[in-house]
């Protein structure tokens, strides 16, 4: 059996309204939500179809609440990485090498969308930066979530980001085009054409083959995503060990 590591979570609660300063109950909810996600004791995990269930993996990574920093503000929504930043009013990252920081707080609209969340990939940021945001009503389970993405599951897709996941489709599909000809660089999911979203019926096809669309790096609701592959496992922990991108996490 793989040797489990624990990161270390730093969560920034950044909020202007009251309703977004999200409880301790609320941010252990999306703590609890990571670690059954990332170690395959999510309850959902038996809804995967027969075909892929040899595919679902324990990821065997853990993570430890190990700081909530509360920060109020004047600011409405987010642009860019400003809530990164005390003197732009929001919170600088505290030990960004050895933990994992997390801001909570609400991100300007996308072209009028809602953006749930986004993270960095290893190595590719300054550390100052790096880590995940989530907006308060996608964090966790309890408290202020909002359906359908109340499970926690941003926190567990972007965290797969930050551990080195590509989206099931890849780097391609932009403007969510179907586009099958660059992949996620992992052999055990199907290359998909782009995002699927909602909750999709069994077997939905594009590239040719079935998508995984019940993996969590997928566009899907929070209660349709509830399995990695074991490819996607081994990419993942292949950051947490020596010479890895994210080794200086695990203690
Ligand atoms: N759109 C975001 C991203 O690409 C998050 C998607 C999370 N999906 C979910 N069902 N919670 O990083
Ligand atoms: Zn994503
Ligand atoms: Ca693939």
């Amino acid at each position: 059996r793989n040797i489990t590591f624990t990161i270390p979570v730093v969560v920034h609660v950044i909020y202007k309204d009251k309703k977004d300063n999200i409880s301790k109950e609320q941010i252990q909810s999306q703590i609890d939500v990571l670690n059954q996600d990332f170690s395959k004791k999510n309850t959902d995990a038996g809804q995967v179809p027969k075909s892929f269930s040899s595919l679902v993996a324990d990821a065997g990574i853990q993570f430890k609440l190990d700081k909530v920093n509360r920060v109020s503000t004047k600011v409405d929504r987010w642009n860019g990485d400003d809530m990164k930043s005390s003197k732009k009013g929001g919170a600088d990252a505290i030990d960004p090498k050895t933990k994992l920081n997390i801001w909570v707080c609400k991100i300007a609209l996308d072209r009028g969308q809602e953006i749930l969340g986004f993270a960095y990939f290893p190595g590719t940021v300054n550390s100052k930066i790096d880590g995940a945001v989530i907006q308060p009503q996608f964090f966790g389970t309890t408290g202020t979530v909002s359906a359908p993405f109340n499970k926690g599951r941003t926190g567990t897709h972007e965290i797969g980001h930050w551990l080195n996941l590509e989206h099931m489709w890849g780097p391609d599909a932009t403007n969510n085009q179907k586009q099958c000809d660059l992949d996620d660089a992992v052999a055990d999911t199907p290359n998909t054409g782009g995002p699927n979203f909602g909750c999709p019926t069994f077997p939905t096809k594009s590239c040719k083959t079935t998508d995984m669309t019940m993996n969590y790096m997928d566009y899907v609701d929070d209660k349709c995503m509830y399995m990695f592959s074991k490819g996607q496992s081994s990419r993942m922990r292949s950051t947490l060990v020596k010479g890895g991108a994210r080794v200086s996490y695990v203690s």
